[in-house]
């Protein structure tokens, strides 16, 4: 495996990062992240669409970039059936994070297992137990983090770069197929024969926790599933804000 440089970012690098590998392929931002950071990059993997190509491209490009998912506890079934086979068709470091055992009991205790549905505020407080906290717990042996955002996922995501700094997290993250498009990502699962959520052929093309992702209807944004009952710009779970 090779050393890690142990490269310090900051805030103040972004711009620089961004004009040097904003144009780059996602294989040549995967190949950079893993030179410069080595296994002190983590990606972060739900094992959606976009996270099998970014995990494929990492198994190809820069296996020493380790992975990491947050199992919330309320994940599809259809969900840890390709994270086992993700688990099983590549060797690469691969760590599941819960949630505080603590914190969840009591949120159940208080509030019930749909507190989610009453208000924003309570959706967001069920995300920042079951995914945000075990984020922060992910990254506190990082130095950077990846992702498989994409710009036009969401209206909250059209102005995400390559490169961001993560102020919440302090750490600097890399979505290196930030530009790519929906087509772009379902090319390359069927060339590369990339396993993938059975989930998306049954109308799933965003696929978070099971309660709070449906189905869309034909039509609809891809995004329309998640959090069906709030407004597009409050869609995010805090993991990106
Ligand atoms: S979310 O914020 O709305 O849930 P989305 O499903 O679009 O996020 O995924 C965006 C990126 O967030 C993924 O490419 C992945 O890097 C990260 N992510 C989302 N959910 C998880 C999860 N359960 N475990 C690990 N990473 C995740
Ligand atoms: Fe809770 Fe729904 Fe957020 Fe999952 S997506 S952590 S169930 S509010």
């Amino acid at each position: 495996m090779k050393e890690a440089t142990r490269a310090e970012y900051t805030a103040a690098d972004v711009d620089a990062l961004n004009e040097q590998l904003g144009g780059k392929s996602a294989e040549e931002i995967i190949r950079w992240a893993g030179e410069t950071f080595g296994p002190d990059i983590k990606a972060a993997s739900s094992f959606g669409a976009e996270d099998v190509v970014v995990l494929d491209l990492i198994a190809k490009t820069a296996p020493e970039i380790r992975i990491f998912t947050l199992d919330t506890g309320r994940l599809h079934d259809e969900t840890y059936k390709v994270m086992e086979s993700v688990r099983t068709k590549y060797e690469l470091s691969m760590q599941t994070m819960f949630p505080n055992t603590e914190a969840v009991e009591l949120l159940v205790a208080e509030k019930g297992y749909y507190s989610f549905l009453d208000s924003v505020e309570n959706r967001k407080e069920c995300c920042g137990i079951r995914k945000v906290e075990p984020l922060k717990r992910a990254l506190s042996d990082a130095k950077a983090w990846m992702t498989g955002l994409r710009r036009d996922q969401s209206v909250t995501r059209t102005d995400t770069p390559a490169i961001e700094w993560d102020e919440g997290n302090g750490l600097l993250k890399v979505n290196p197929i930030i530009e790519w498009t929906n087509d772009d990502v379902w090319a390359y699962i069927k060339e590369n024969n990339v396993p993938y959520n059975e989930l998306h052929d049954k109308g799933f093309p965003s696929i978070g926790c099971a309660p709070c992702t449906r189905a869309i209807k034909e039509g609809e944004d891809i995004r329309a599933g998640r959090w069906w009952w709030e407004n597009p710009e409050f869609k995010e779970c805090g993991l990106h804000d």
